[in-house]
């Protein structure tokens, strides 16, 4: 693709965290598409695999790392090598994260701690680990979060407070590396179309009318409608936003908290 203006990312590194996948996945290709040097971060290997061959389709180069974002010695060393072999990471995101459908009195402490590990810590160990690699002055940080953030939603007492967290890591860490040029914030993406977040929390067709219904505009979003955003946010013309949490949403999140107990059953683990 033919990329000019503030949207040539020609010479750029740019480093996803949960890139092997969906939304992010969406993201990562985007930046490619506008030349972007990729490298990008998951658990499966083979998930990896896949997302660079199509990545690598738009001709520049990208590169994997296996690592669990709950470790942030893992998490460094990836980070260390798409470094040494890219140079500094003018973009970086951060996305993994997991998720299901539970009340807070149907998961245990490693349920919710589990989540809160791979969504806020791991958002930690992301940014804390990648702060020695960023561009200085000019990179931008972008974390995934959702409406869990700040909508508090039955269900996702886990989720509600992890992305909460992160939004509020977005917000010191954008006062603390401002000095450094490096600029930090969220995007909070809607329900997007063909993602393994929402298969989880729209299970069924009737869900996913419930959910298409609450939302203003009427549609899920897509991939690109959250990746267009990651690349204004990262080019001049996001050059004096920091410490943003935006929804990009088809405006749901106006609509309060969603009704999740025919979901939860569909998808009921017993404990
Ligand atoms: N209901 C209640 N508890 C659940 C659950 C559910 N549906 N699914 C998992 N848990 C609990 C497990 O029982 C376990 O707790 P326990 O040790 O007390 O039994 C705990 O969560 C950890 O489960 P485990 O499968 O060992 O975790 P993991 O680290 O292998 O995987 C998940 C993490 C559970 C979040 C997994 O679904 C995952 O890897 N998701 C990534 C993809 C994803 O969620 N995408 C959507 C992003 S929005
Ligand atoms: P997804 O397809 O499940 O992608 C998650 C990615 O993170 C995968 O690459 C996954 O690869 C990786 N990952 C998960 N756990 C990890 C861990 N412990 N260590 C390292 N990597 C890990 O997710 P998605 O639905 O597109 O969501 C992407 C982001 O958007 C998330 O932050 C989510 O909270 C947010 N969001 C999504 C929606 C939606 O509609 N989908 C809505 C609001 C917000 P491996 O499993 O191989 O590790």
């Amino acid at each position: 693709m033919k990329s000019e203006g503030p949207f040539d990312f020609h010479g750029r590194t740019v480093f996803v965290a949960g890139g092997s996948s969906g939304i992010n996945l969406g993201i990562a290709e985007a930046f490619a598409q506008h030349g972007a040097t990729l490298a990008i971060l998951g658990r499966s290997q083979e998930r990896i695999g896949t997302a660079l061959e199509q990545l690598r389709r738009h001709g520049g180069e990208a590169a994997g790392y296996s690592a669990d974002v709950r470790d942030a010695a893992a998490v460094r060393d990836a980070l260390a090598q798409a470094h040494a072999r890219f140079g500094a990471i003018d973009v970086l995101v951060s996305g993994a994260a997991g998720n299901f459908l539970a009340p807070a009195l149907g998961m245990s402490a490693n349920g919710f701690k589990t989540v809160v590990d791979i969504d806020l810590l791991g958002s930690f160990n992301v940014l804390r680990g990648a702060h020695e690699f960023l561009r200085k002055p000019g990179a931008s940080v972008i974390s995934l979060s959702a409406s869990q953030a700040f909508v508090p939603t039955p269900f996702q007492a886990h989720v509600c407070a992890a992305k909460a967290g992160v939004d509020m890591l977005t917000r010191v860490l954008a006062m603390e590396w401002g000095a450094d040029g490096i600029r930090v914030n969220s995007i909070v993406p809607g329900p997007i179309e063909g993602t393994e977040g929402i298969r989880r929390l729209a299970p069924n067709d009737e869900e996913r009318r419930r959910m298409t219904a609450r939302v203003p505009l009427s549609r899920y979003g897509t991939c690109a409608d959250i990746a267009g955003i990651a690349m204004v946010l990262s080019s001049p013309l996001g050059a004096y936003i920091t410490g943003v949490v935006l929804p990009v949403d088809g405006g749901i999140s106006l609509a309060g908290p969603r009704d999740f107990s025919a979901a939860w059953t569909a998808t009921r683990r017993e404990r």
